[in-house]
């Protein structure tokens, strides 16, 4: 694997600061790269070689929190990668692919609900990439509970 970029590695470091107990950045980050970067690009923001030709155009993630009043909905993210919650719309499904060992994530409503390692790491690096909210809007991540997982069932 080719040496990650700086940046990643700082970003990491800032949140370390405020972690309890988080999977590494580069679990979410690889299933980025490997599964989404050729629509949404490897900067996320909706700029892969695929996006050119596509209506509607990809999504920039990193303006999901931004685009929701600055909210971070861990449990909408999810679902909406897993196909569960389906929008029309050119993104494809992918519970399939990100399926693997549960883990128990808090979405911030402080009940935990089961959901596979690979879905959560690839939706904690989106959260972890969201960009300040827009002038006027609740501030975002800061106020979200960061998401605590522990081994599940399965
Ligand atoms: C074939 C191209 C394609 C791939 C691959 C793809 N997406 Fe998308 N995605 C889209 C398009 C197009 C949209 C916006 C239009 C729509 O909602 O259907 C979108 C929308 C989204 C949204 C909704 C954003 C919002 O603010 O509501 C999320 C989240 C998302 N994608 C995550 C992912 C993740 C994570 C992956 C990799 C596992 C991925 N996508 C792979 C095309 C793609």
């Amino acid at each position: 694997m080719p040496a990650r970029p700086v940046l990643i590695l700082l970003a990491g470091l800032s949140l370390a600061a405020c972690a309890r107990e988080e999977v590494p950045i580069d679990a979410g980050r690889a299933l980025f790269v490997e599964n989404c970067a050729v629509c949404h690009g490897m900067g996320a923001r909706g700029d892969g070689p695929l996006a050119d030709g596509m209506r509607p155009r990809p999504a920039d993630l990193t303006q999901i929190a931004a685009r929701n009043g600055g909210i971070w909905d861990m449990a909408a993210v999810m679902s909406r990668i897993d196909g569960y919650r389906q929008e029309g719309g050119s993104m494809p499904e992918f519970g399939a692919v990100l399926e693997g060992p549960t883990v128990m994530v808090d979405t911030g409503d402080g009940i935990e609900t089961p959901a596979p390692q690979p879905l959560f790491e690839l939706a904690d690096f989106l959260r972890r990439i969201q960009e300040a909210a827009p002038p006027g809007a609740p501030p975002a991540i800061d106020a979200v509970p960061l998401v605590r997982t522990t081994p599940g069932g399965g």
